[in-house]
């Protein structure tokens, strides 16, 4: 067999994916697992969703649209953007993707040559990381730590700024630690931009899901054109499967935009974008009740961590709690997560997927049955008290 281009060998692996597979194992033999480990809302897709999907299904609407999406759908989101992001485009500056999976790879592509570096959150999702090393570039990560309240501390990351560095990546409300920037440290990450000349993507795919705060879209705050913006409805409509997001980007793209659009994908699968216009311009009140439950599983998961006198960092947004696990992991929490599992029959994702400053922390997902939250929880060791 011919050998692979050697930048897919630096590809990594994803650490989630090893406790979610063993789990998958567990629960084939019939245990009872509590599944905290991936991003996957527990609640249905609204009902006028599906049957948006379906009608285009029946009506034959099952043809290639134009590279950028359907045109009710690309106005519809141009509304919902004016309206709820304060993000003023025109259409030619929305592009369907197939998730925001997509959309994040496309803006990577289209501002990242090999050899290139691109600034990304540690802690932070797996996949901008994965990216950079598809397209041969590197990405340099920036922390969110404790120390830093898990927010960039600026004066590190303008330290980390070299020549080759093209792009930052940010991500809020964050998966993993549902920490939700606040809008001045958003202009303070875009004036440093604007200092180096860098590209800005922030993927914003769990905007809908925030607690007792705003959430800002970056792009709201862009006076000169060097932010792309990954939206997805996987999360808001609880539609994963179904693979509908969008690229908003820079005014000036549209061109370059249909062309690699339309090598890469074509389009977005017609009835998807019926199902998602459905859902744009439809009832919310889905959105609402899910959210509502997923601060009713954050309360109950407060509740068991307190009770035990385990560190956690209390999100603003997103459906993750991240939560301190230092005081068993020893150094190894991949590790002690697939014992955690094996033991306690509770699948959590190991901080250090998401990065190095990830390391002694684990992410719970918070979209589950409150049985399976009080009983994951429940089964975490607590930290030796201190005695009096
Ligand atoms: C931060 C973040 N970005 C992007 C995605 C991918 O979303 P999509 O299903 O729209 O491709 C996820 C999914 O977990 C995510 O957590």
């Amino acid at each position: 067999m011919p050998s692979l281009a050697p930048r897919i060998e630096t590809v990594p692996a994803s650490g989630i994916r090893r406790v979610f597979e063993q789990a998958a194992v567990l629960q084939q033999d019939g245990t009872d697992v509590a599944m905290l480990v991936i991003g996957e809302p527990d609640v249905p897709v609204a009902p006028h969703i599906g049957e948006a999907a379906r009608r285009a299904w029946s009506e034959d609407r099952t043809d290639y649209t134009p590279n950028g999406g359907i045109a009710p759908l690309r106005e519809a989101i141009r509304e919902k953007l004016r309206r709820e992001n304060r993000i003023e485009v025109d259409v030619e500056q929305i592009w369907m993707t197939i998730g925001a999976t997509q959309a994040l790879f496309q803006a990577m592509t289209l501002v990242l040559s090999p050899g290139d570096e691109v600034l990304v959150p540690d802690p932070g999702y797996t996949t901008f990381t994965m990216n950079a090393h598809i397209i041969g570039a590197t990405p340099v990560p920036y922390q969110l730590s404790p120390a830093h309240g898990f927010e960039p501390d600026l004066q590190a990351l303008e330290a980390s700024i070299t020549e080759r560095t093209r792009a930052i990546v940010v991500n809020s409300p964050s998966n993993p630690l549902g920490s939700v920037f606040g809008e001045q440290t958003l202009r303070d990450l875009l004036a440093l931009a604007k200092r180096h000349d860098l590209w800005v993507i922030s993927d914003e795919v769990y905007e809908y899901f925030t607690y007792g705060t705003r959430h800002v879209s970056l792009a709201s705050l862009d006076e000169d054109d060097r932010v792309f913006t990954a939206f997805s409805l996987s999360k808001t409509y609880a539609m994963t499967g179904v693979r509908v997001g969008y690229l908003v980007t820079p005014k000036g793209l549209g061109p370059v935009m249909r062309t690699t659009q339309e090598a890469m994908i074509s389009c977005v699968a017609e009835p998807d974008q019926w199902a998602a216009l459905a859902a744009i311009v439809g009832d919310h009140s889905a959105v609402q009740d899910a959210r509502e439950h997923y601060r009713a599983n954050l309360g109950i998961a407060k509740e068991v961590l307190d009770a035990a006198g385990i560190r956690y960092l209390d999100p603003r947004g997103a459906f993750y709690l991240w939560v301190d696990v230092s005081h068993v992991s020893q150094g190894d929490v991949a590790e002690w997560a697939l014992g955690f599992l094996h033991r306690e029959r509770v699948a959590v994702a190991p901080g250090s997927a998401f990065g190095r400053t990830g390391e002694g922390w684990i992410r719970v997902c918070l979209a589950a049955t409150p049985a399976d939250l009080r009983r994951g929880l429940g089964a975490l060791p607590a930290p030796a008290r201190a005695t009096v």
